[in-house]
């Protein structure tokens, strides 16, 4: 295998130094020039023709970002990636914009750096290799997006969906993909103790058409399933748009059999977005009072927003001899309990702390067997109840008043 050419681009030679060092026991990549400023750095790159370059923002005479914009629109093959102390959303857009494919915040590790160069690069070979001309080939399947919701917060909305997806994935021998859209304060990379720092930020701001190949650049791959992570930082969350998020969950149902989305305990216009494409949405329930209410009212926005028929009711840390009674809970709500959830402490806290998910860490616990009930349930569930999974969308309040 050939290796990857990399140009580094920094006004400090320390720096450069520093990260040769990180590289120097890489074998898949070399070294092939280095540069002190944008202006080198373009020159360099016009006789190097470097797979990849490692690009300084702040330095003298011509800032990396210009720079950027030069190299990207004369040798677009050239994938670039802009390293900063700064990680502020406002630069990385910037460096988006001036055809960055990617964003080191230093100080990086070798790690996080050797990845970074190895997904540019890979995102690049996949450019090359998609003919723009071929349409998607059809799936042969039938893809099921499951959206994972309830409005009280801690009630196990990520338990379920990671171990669900987990779940699928072991059961059926499917390709299922996992999405975190809580996007404020997602915990799926927790759940999972994903290392990778690639999340739903990353693909927002890089731009361009989301396609299956583009998007699998942003997937980290963890016990089988593909992770497609929440941003790290809260404020990033808005940088996410719905549009954005239709066009990943269309992009991954090409792909993956089953979609599994976890979701904020709120009705926002992104959740909104991935209960219009879900073909199931699972409720996630408690048996106390203030969940119970709680579940009225999400009940009644599903059920004006035309949701119902394809929402079921599940009950998560189930204890029969606290809380409201299962059938009570049933007659009070109107819609049956498919799934009960076992309340295990033990269980569940290990597996979360350890960021292993319980079908790994205690399979045969209780919470476990319910969880892969469920999974068989949402396979067995009868395909594309909503006669048409792509409506039109409007905001929650006009489409609440204006049924
Ligand atoms: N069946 C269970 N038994 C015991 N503990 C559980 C169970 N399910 C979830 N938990 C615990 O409850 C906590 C909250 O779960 P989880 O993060 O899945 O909820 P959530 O609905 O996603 O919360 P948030 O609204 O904050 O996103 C977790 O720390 C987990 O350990
Ligand atoms: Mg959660």
């Amino acid at each position: 295998m050939s290796r990857i050419k990399l140009l580094i681009v920094d006004d400090v030679d320390e720096t450069r130094e520093s990260i040769k060092r990180l590289l120097q026991f890489e074998t898949s990549i070399k070294v092939v020039g280095e540069a002190g400023s944008g202006k080198e750095a373009a020159r360099q790159a016009e006789v190097l023709r470097p797979d990849v370059i490692l690009m300084d923002i702040n330095m003298p005479e011509q800032d990396g970002l210009s720079a950027a914009e030069e190299i990207s629109t004369r040798f677009p093959h050239t994938n670039i990636i802009m390293i900063s102390v700064q990680g502020e959303t406002e630069y990385i857009k910037r460096a988006m914009l001036a055809g960055a494919r990617e964003f080191l915040v230093k100080p990086f590790t070798g790690e996080e750096l050797i990845n970074a160069i190895h997904h540019a690069h890979r995102l690049e070979k996949l450019r090359l290799e998609s003919s723009p001309h071929t349409p998607p080939p059809a799936p042969a399947f039938d893809p099921q997006v499951i959206t994972v919701f309830g409005t009280k917060g801690g009630v196990g909305k990520t338990t379920v969906a990671v171990n669900l997806a987990v779940s699928l994935q072991q059961l059926y021998k499917t390709k299922a993909a996992l999405i975190d859209l809580d996007l404020q304060f997602g915990d799926v990379g927790v759940m999972l103790n994903l290392s990778s720092r690639r999340s739903l930020i990353d693909l927002a701001m890089a731009g361009g058409d989301i396609t299956p190949e583009s998007l699998e650049e942003y997937l980290s791959v963890h016990n089988g399933i593909s992770v497609l992570a929440a941003p790290l930082k809260p404020e990033y969350a808005e940088l996410i748009t719905p549009g954005q998020v239709e066009k990943i969950i269309k992009a991954l149902s090409q792909t993956y059999e089953y979609v599994v989305i976890d979701t904020a305990a709120s009705f926002n216009e992104v959740t909104l977005t991935a209960l219009d494409r879900a073909n199931q949405i699972l409720l996630v329930g408690a048996q106390d009072l203030p969940t119970v209410k709680n579940l009225r009212l999400s009940l009644e926005v599903l059920e004006a927003l035309h949701h119902l028929s394809k929402t079921r009711l599940i009950l998560n840390r189930q204890n029969p001899e606290l809380g409201i009674r299962t059938e009570d809970l049933e007659r009070a709500l109107g819609i049956e309990v498919i799934n009960e959830i076992p309340n295990d402490v033990k269980a569940v806290s290990s597996s979360v702390n350890r960021g292993i998910p319980l079908m790994e860490t205690a399979p045969q616990s209780k919470p476990a067997l319910a969880l892969r009930r469920l999974a068989g349930l949402v396979h067995d569930y009868q395909k594309s109840l909503d006669g048409n999974p792509f409506p039109a969308k409007r905001g929650l309040l006009s489409r609440l008043v204006g049924r």
